[in-house]
C-alpha cells in the first residue's frame, strides 16, 4: 500500500505469490490472490488447486487481462495458499472467498470457524447463495450483510462486527471494493502480524491502540445495530509512503522488511491513506496503550522453522497448539459433551456394529493401538486393531455390519487406501480418520474426523500421532455418551483432554534433560522400549521413531512378554526405557523393572512427576504430569519424540528426510 515507488501490477502480484511462496510449508493444497481489477476497479480474484506453481502459471495465462504493466501507486492485494479444514481442495474452495458475483468484498482465512454452519444458515435465510463448502465463506457473506445494513460503516467497523459474530480461531484480512486501497487484518486463536517498510528510518517504535466503548452485542448472528466507535485516526508514521504487510507467518515478509508488529486476540489493524491504526472494541484490565514494533533478527530459512532448526522439532512443539485444534468445536469442557460433527449422523449405525476395525501404517497405526483399551471399555465391542498390509495378506473376513476406520496422517498411504476400498467392497461402514482434507482416504470414507493438526512435513510422524490419538478418544467418549454408568469416566477424561496443553508444554520443558540422555546413547548399538498396558502404544511409536531418524535398532517390548524372551537380551550394556506410570499395571510394570535390574539392566524411567517411590529404582529418569491413565501415553510419547530427536540430531542424521523413507507413501 502506498508504494514507496510506484509499482506495476505486475509487481504486486509478484509480491504476493512469493510471499506465498514461502508460506507454502504451511500447507499446499490450493492458493489464490485477489488484487484490484484494472478498469472498473472491480476485483480480480486469481484461484488455482494445487501448489503456488500452478497459480502463477495461470497468472500468467491471463496476464493480459490483468493489465501487469500498468502502474499504481496505491493498492491493497491479498493471498492465501490453503490447507484444507473444510471442504476438499477446489478452486471454488480456495480463498480468497468473496461476498457476492462482483467480489465487492473478499477475505483470506487462517483457522477453523466451529460456529460457521448457524451462520450459514442465518445468512441463507436472509437469501445469500453460498458456492463453496468452506467455513470462511461465511465472513466474505457477513460482511456484505452489514454494509448493506449500515452503509456509512468505516471498513473497520465492518470487520469488528463481523468478527463479534464468529467462534473458533482465526486470522483474517479483508479487501473491498468499496475500501480501494484499504486492508483490515484481525486474529483469533491464529498468528497475525504486520511487517512495516518505510523509505527512512520509522519514527516510532509503536503504535498506539484505539479502544471503542464495549457495545458486546446481544446474542449471536442477528445483530440489528452496533454503535459506532467514538475512537478518531491516529497517524503512527511521519512518512505517508509505507508498505503494510499483513501475514500470518514472518517469513512471507521477511525479504521486505524486519519491522514487524504481532497483533494480540481481537486486534482489529486497519490501513487507511498509508496510515495504520489498530483498535480493540473493549478495553480489559491489563491491557496496554500500544503495540511495539519489534525488529527480526532471523534469515528467512529459520523463520520458516519458526526458531527451530528442524521441521520435526518444530512439529513437536506445536502440539500444545495441534491438540487444541484437534478438540476446537468438538469438546466442551463445561457441559461435558463431544461432537464429532462428521460421523453424528453415523453414530447410532456405529453403536449396531458387530465390532470396530482400526486400520493404518507406521505412527498411524499406533495411534490406533494407543486407544484400543479405552475404545473396548467405553464402546463395549470388539476391536480389532490391524496393520493395513497384513490385514490385506490374510484377506481377513470383513462383514456388512462391521464399522470400519481408516487412520492416515496422510490420507494417501496406498496399503491404507486398499484396506479401505477392500473393506468398501465387502459393505462395511468405512470411517477415515485423516489431516489432508480432500485426500483419498477422505473422499472414500462414509464419513470421518479431520484431526485439523496443521501440516505436516517431518517425515517422522510427531503432533499427526497425538493429534490421531485424541480423535480417537473423541469417538470413544461419544460412543458412550448416553452410559450413564460410564459418566464419573468420562468426565474424568474430558477434565484430562482439558489440561492436555498445559501439561504438554510442561512435557516439553524437559527438553534440555532428554538432550543430555541423548549424549548418553547416542553411540549406542541399540535402544529397548518396554511397557505395557496404555504405555504399550508409546513404546512401539518411540521405537520406531528411535529407527527412523537415527537408523539404530530400537524394540518396543510388552513388558508382559519380557520373560518369553527379550529377557534374554537384558546385561549392564544393554540401554533400556522403561515406561511406568501409576495406572492399573503399575505392579506388574515394577516386577519387570526389577527383573531388568536384577540382570544387571539400568533403565531409564519415564514416569510420573513426583513419583519418588518408583524413581527411587533408577539413577536416571524423566518426570511427566499425572493425567488419567488412558491419556499418558500422549505425555509419555513425547519425550521419546525429543529423545528420538535428539540422538538423531547427534549421530548427523538427516531429521527432517531419513534416508530411504517417504512422508507418503502411495505404493503398495
Ligand atoms: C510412512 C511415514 C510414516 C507414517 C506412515 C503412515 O511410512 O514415513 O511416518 O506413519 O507412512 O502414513 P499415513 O500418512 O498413512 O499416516
Amino acid at each position: 500500500l502506498n508504494f514507496l515507488t510506484p509499482k506495476k501490477r505486475s509487481e504486486i502480484l509478484e509480491l504476493l505469490v512469493t510471499g506465498l511462496k514461502r508460506l507454502e510449508y504451511r500447507g499446499y493444497d490450493s492458493a489464490g490472490v485477489a488484487i484490484d481489477g484494472a478498469n472498473d476497479k472491480e476485483i480480480a480474484l486469481i484461484k488455482k488447486t494445487g501448489k503456488v506453481a500452478l497459480l502463477e502459471e495461470a497468472i500468467k495465462e491471463i496476464s493480459e487481462a490483468l493489465y501487469l504493466n500498468e502502474l499504481t501507486e496505491t493498492h491493497c492485494g491479498i493471498a492465501h495458499t490453503r490447507w484444507a479444514t473444510h471442504g476438499i481442495p477446489s478452486e471454488v474452495n480456495s480463498h480468497p472467498h468473496r461476498s457476492d458475483d462482483h467480489n465487492s468484498f473478499v477475505v483470506v482465512h487462517n483457522g477453523i470457524l466451529t460456529n460457521y454452519k448457524e451462520v450459514k444458515v442465518f445468512l441463507e435465510h436472509k437469501g445469500y447463495k453460498f458456492e463453496s463448502e468452506t467455513d470462511t465463506e461465511i465472513i466474505a457473506k457477513l460482511i456484505y450483510h452489514f454494509y448493506k445494513q449500515h452503509p456509512n460503516f468505516s471498513f473497520r467497523e465492518l470487520v469488528e462486527n463481523v468478527v463479534q459474530q464468529l467462534e473458533g480461531a482465526f486470522a483474517l484480512c479483508f479487501k473491498s471494493k468499496f475500501f480501494p486501497g484499504e486492508c483490515v487484518g484481525t486474529r483469533r486463536g491464529s498468528p497475525l502480524l504486520v511487517g512495516i517498510k518505510t523509505k527512512t528510518r520509522l519514527a516510532t517504535d509503536h503504535i498506539p491502540i484505539l479502544y471503542g466503548k464495549d457495545h458486546r452485542p446481544h446474542g449471536r448472528v442477528e445483530i440489528p445495530s452496533i454503535p459506532r466507535s467514538g475512537s478518531t485516526e491516529f497517524e503512527p508514521l511521519e512518512d505517508k509512503q509505507v508498505e503494510y504487510f499483513f501475514a500470518s507467518d514472518a517469513s512471507a515478509i521477511i525479504e521486505h522488511t524486519n519491522r514487524v508488529i504481532y497483533f494480540e486476540d481481537d486486534d482489529i489493524a486497519a490501513v487507511r491513506n498509508g496510515i495504520l491504526s489498530i483498535h480493540r472494541v473493549r478495553r480489559g484490565m491489563d491491557d496496554p496503550n500500544h503495540r511495539e514494533i519489534t525488529t527480526l533478527k532471523m534469515e528467512l530459512q529459520q523463520i520458516m522453522k519458526g526458531n527451530y532448526d528442524y521441521y520435526m522439532q518444530k512439529e513437536i512443539f506445536e502440539q500444545p497448539e495441534s491438540v487444541v485444534n484437534t478438540m476446537r468445536g468438538r469438546v466442551n469442557f463445561e457441559t461435558k459433551t463431544v461432537v464429532l460433527g462428521g460421523i453424528k449422523e453415523h453414530i447410532p449405525e456405529i453403536k449396531r456394529c458387530r465390532r470396530l476395525m482400526l486400520i493404518g501404517c507406521g505412527t498411524s497405526y499406533h495411534s490406533a493401538i494407543a486407544t484400543r483399551q479405552l475404545l473396548e471399555e467405553l464402546t463395549e465391542l470388539p476391536v480389532m486393531v490391524e496393520l493395513a498390509s497384513d490385514f490385506l495378506d490374510r484377506t481377513t473376513p470383513v462383514f456388512r455390519d462391521d464399522v470400519c476406520f481408516f487412520i492416515s496422517q496422510s490420507g494417501e498411504t496406498a496399503d491404507t487406501l486398499m484396506a479401505l476400498r477392500y473393506c468398501k467392497q465387502r459393505g462395511a461402514l468405512i470411517v477415515g480418520i485423516t489431516n489432508t482434507v480432500g485426500s483419498s482416504i477422505c473422499r472414500e470414507s462414509h464419513c470421518g474426523v479431520h484431526i485439523n493438526a496443521g501440516p505436516e512435513i517431518g517425515v517422522a510422524s510427531t503432533k499427526a500421532y497425538t493429534s490421531q490419538f485424541i480423535s480417537l478418544v473423541m469417538f470413544a467418549l461419544v460412543m458412550s455418551e448416553d452410559r450413564l454408568s460410564l459418566r464419573k469416566r468420562r468426565e474424568e477424561i474430558i477434565d484430562g483432554l482439558k489440561n492436555l496443553q498445559e501439561q504438554i508444554r510442561k512435557v516439553l520443558s524437559l527438553d534440555g534433560k532428554v538432550k543430555s540422555l541423548a549424549e548418553n546413547l547416542f553411540n549406542k548399538k541399540s535402544l529397548l522400549i518396554m511397557g505395557r498396558g496404555f504405555n504399550y502404544a508409546t513404546c512401539l511409536e518411540g521405537a520406531l521413531k528411535v529407527k527412523e531418524l537415527t537408523y539404530m535398532h530400537s524394540e518396543g517390548i510388552m513388558a508382559g512378554e519380557l520373560k518369553h524372551g527379550p529377557l534374554a537380551l537384558i546385561d549392564n550394556n544393554m540401554p533400556v526405557i522403561m515406561i511406568i506410570t501409576r495406572d492399573p499395571v503399575y505392579v506388574k510394570c515394577i516386577n519387570a523393572l526389577q527383573q531388568v535390574k536384577s540382570r544387571e539392566g539400568d533403565p531409564i524411567l519415564i514416569c510420573e512427576e513426583g513419583d519418588s517411590e518408583t524413581i527411587a529404582f533408577a539413577s536416571q529418569y524423566l518426570e511427566v504430569p499425572r493425567t488419567v491413565d488412558c491419556l499418558q501415553g500422549i505425555l509419555t510419547v513425547i519425550p521419546m519424540q525429543l529423545l528420538s530427536f535428539h540422538i538423531a540430531v547427534r549421530r548427523g542424521c538427516n531429521v527432517d528426510c531419513p534416508r530411504n523413507l517417504a512422508k507418503s507413501v502411495t505404493v503398495e
